[in-house]
This record gives structure tokens, C-alpha cells and sequence, in this order.
């Protein structure tokens, strides 16, 4: 980031480095054949560590992997992604709990019957580290996707990565030199997604209805532009065909089993 020299606000630019790179962030599924040294995932990992971390529990871990035949196993655990096979990186950020496990043990306590909170400041560090490395690797013109699919089977992605009781994959990131980098999805209105003061006093109920009707148009033109299937009310349509079924419903089961109890 560049220095601000001091200069009263009304004179400082509303644009800096980082903000360009989160403004032309954009997932990016196709890769080169070029390889991402280990000092460069290295360098995008120890600064993504500088990330906040709920009382400084650093509860995450990341197992980067290279091998094809470990992001071959993945694949199918994500519906076969093709990006998962392609990519030169594959890194799996993890909630892990191990470390305060040893940290209460020495203490005489245990972590059995770990409740709620404590698988969810787990997964919100390996969420900020994990979006931490991925701008930093953007910076140095790396591109990527993160795979939120490791959690179609939580219990699988454990084996094929080896972790052990008390981590879990919140999600992956592919990473590579970009070969296609698509056009940015369109977001929803910013208007209407921030609120001043208290949430929805500019607003009223109707309000939502505008909002989905104007985004699903929106989405459906993009889709439209990159000649991709969509339907008219493209958002609306996607997000219920996604989630009505109550997509990994074992997953609560899955994560008890893996030490994360979230009750
Ligand atoms: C936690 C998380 C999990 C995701 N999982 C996947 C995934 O499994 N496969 C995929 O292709 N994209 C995945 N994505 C990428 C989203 O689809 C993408 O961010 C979203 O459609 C918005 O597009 P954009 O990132 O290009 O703006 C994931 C994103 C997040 C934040």
C-alpha cells in the first residue's frame, strides 16, 4: 500500500492499491501451464497470517498442495472441478482447533463438547487468512477461485489431506498464472446493501422486491454477454435451485466427527 503523507481528508485520494486490486478482483478459473513457486505461495501465505485472529488463536492451518494426484483425489469430492485438476496450487485453509486443544489440556481441561462459538471463530480465522492470501496473491498477479465444494463430503477432504481430529477444510483456493480472465459479475446495488445508523431506515420492505428484480435483470445480461444458460430472473432462480434442497445436510455430522461439535 502507498504511504499517505497527512493531508486533511477532503484532499486524500478515495483510491489506493489495494482498493484497485479488490475493485478488478474477479474469480479466475483458467490458468497457465507456468508452475507458482513455493517462495511465492510461501510469500502470500506469511503475509494472509497477518490476518486478525480472534483473541489470537490463530485457529487455522492451510496444507498447499501441488501434488496432481492429491488435487486429482479432491476433484470428485467437488464435482469434479475442472479448475481443481488444472490449477498449479491448490491450497486448503482449515479451521483447526488442535493447537488449543493442547492449550486447555495443559491446563487440565479438554475441548470435548466444544460449543458453537468456538467452531465459528475457528472458521472465521481460516476465512480472513484465506481471503487474506488471496489478495495478496492477486497483487503479485496470481489469479484464483476459492472452492467452497471440499465441503460436499467434509469427511473425505480430510482424508485425502491428511488432517487429523480437530481440523476441518472450510474451503480451498485454486491458484495460477491467469490464462482467461472473464468479465466481473455484477454486484448488487451498493445503495441498498448499506444501511446508516440502524438497518433499513432509508429503506421499506418493498425495496427488496426492486432490488432482486434489477440484480436478477442485471446477472441475466451478464450472463447473456458470455453466451452462458441463464433465465430471466437469474439470481432469484439460481440461489433458490441452489439451496431449497438444503444442500450438505450431514455436514453438521460430518464436522462433530471431525472435533467440531457447533452446537
Ligand atoms: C467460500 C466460497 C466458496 C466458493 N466455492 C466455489 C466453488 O466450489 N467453485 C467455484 O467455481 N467457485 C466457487 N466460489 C466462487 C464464487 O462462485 C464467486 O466468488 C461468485 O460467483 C462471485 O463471482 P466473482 O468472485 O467472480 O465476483 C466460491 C466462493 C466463496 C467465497
Amino acid at each position: 500500500m502507498q504511504d499517505q503523507p497527512h493531508r486533511p481528508e477532503t484532499e486524500r485520494p478515495l483510491t489506493s492499491e489495494t482498493i484497485q486490486v479488490l475493485q478488478n478482483r474477479v474469480s479466475v478459473r483458467s490458468y497457465t501451464d507456468e508452475p507458482v513457486s513455493e517462495a511465492t505461495v510461501d510469500a502470500v501465505l506469511k503475509a494472509a497470517f497477518r490476518a486478525p485472529t480472534s483473541s489470537n488463536i490463530q485457529a487455522y492451518s492451510v496444507v498447499a498442495v501441488r501434488d496432481p494426484d492429491v488435487r486429482a483425489e479432491l476433484a470428485p469430492v467437488t464435482g469434479n472441478q475442472r479448475h481443481v485438476l488444472e490449477a498449479p496450487v491448490f491450497l486448503a485453509f482449515c479451521a483447526d482447533l488442535t493447537r488449543i486443544e493442547a492449550a486447555l489440556t495443559r491446563n487440565g481441561h479438554d475441548l470435548d463438547d466444544n460449543n458453537f462459538e468456538m467452531g465459528l471463530v475457528a472458521t472465521v480465522d481460516a476465512a480472513l487468512v484465506g481471503m487474506s492470501a488471496y489478495l495478496a496473491a492477486d497483487s503479485l498477479g496470481l489469479k484464483g477461485v476459492m472452492i467452497g465444494a471440499v465441503r460436499n463430503d467434509a469427511l473425505a477432504t480430510a482424508r485425502i489431506l491428511g488432517l487429523p481430529r480437530r481440523v476441518y477444510c472450510v474451503f480451498g483456493m485454486c491458484l495460477g498464472w491467469p490464462d482467461d480472465v472473464p468479465p466481473q459479475k455484477p454486484r448488487m446495488d451498493f445503495a441498498r446493501m448499506v444501511h446508516r445508523d440502524q438497518y433499513g431506515r432509508l429503506g421499506d420492505d418493498r425495496e427488496i422486491d426492486t432490488a432482486l428484480a434489477d440484480y436478477d435483470a442485471a446477472l441475466a445480461a451478464h450472463y447473456a454477454d458470455l453466451g452462458k444458460p441463464t433465465t430471466p430472473d437469474s439470481w432469484t432462480h439460481d440461489v433458490d435451485n441452489k439451496f431449497h434442497a438444503r444442500p450438505r445436510d450431514e455436514l453438521r455430522q460430518q464436522l462433530a466427527a471431525l472435533g467440531f461439535d457447533f452446537k
